[in-house]
């Protein structure tokens, strides 16, 4: 029988109530789902990249199909060696349409054997990014409803 694997990649920096519904939906659909954090990116992070592990693991452990690994460099070779069928991405908005679009027919190039699937959060989460996340944990506001408790407590810590 035929067995799919799909990666879900980002820089989950941190995760949010967004990325989980995302993972929720990804995990019912594929039998197997790798959430894969880039390790290499050029923007300053906020968590190092072990933290966000360990958030994305203890937010992850109810789907026992659910891994969390980390990658450098190129998506599809990581999606090669890992021998997965599916690339998940969430499209928010029209805004991500364009970029995904792009990613999506690049990493085609790359490896055609490789389908990169798109799913749609809860319209509540259409708004929410890490980046929104960061920017108002920095400033005081509540993240409450947009990230999981223990990702709050850690912005807390984080920014005072
Ligand atoms: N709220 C959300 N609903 C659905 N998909 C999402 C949501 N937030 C992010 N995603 C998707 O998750 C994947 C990984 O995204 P990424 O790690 O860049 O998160 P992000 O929230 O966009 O972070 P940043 O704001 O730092 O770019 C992308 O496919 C992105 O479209
Ligand atoms: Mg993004």
């Amino acid at each position: 029988m035929k067995s799919i694997l799909a990666i879900y990649p980002g820089s989950f920096d941190p995760v949010t109530n967004g990325h989980l519904d995302l993972i929720e939906r990804g995990a019912k659909i594929f039998d197997r789902l790798i959430v894969a954090v880039l390790q290499n990116l050029e923007k300053e992070p906020l968590f190092a990249v072990p933290e966000r592990l360990e958030m994305l693991r203890e937010v992850t452990r109810k789907w026992p199909n659910v891994e969390i690994d980390v990658f450098n460099g190129l998506l599809m070779d990581y999606a090669r060696q890992r021998k997965a069928q599916v690339i998940l991405r969430g499209i928010r908005a029209i805004s991500d349409y364009e970029y995904e679009l792009q990613m999506a027919l690049m990493n085609r190039k790359l490896e055609p054997n490789i389908e990169t699937v798109f799913m749609m959060p809860a319209e509540t989460y259409s708004y929410l990014s890490s980046r929104l996340v960061r920017e108002i944990a920095r400033l005081g506001g509540s993240v409450r409803d947009l990230v999981p408790s223990i990702v709050e407590e850690r912005l807390r810590t984080k920014v005072h």
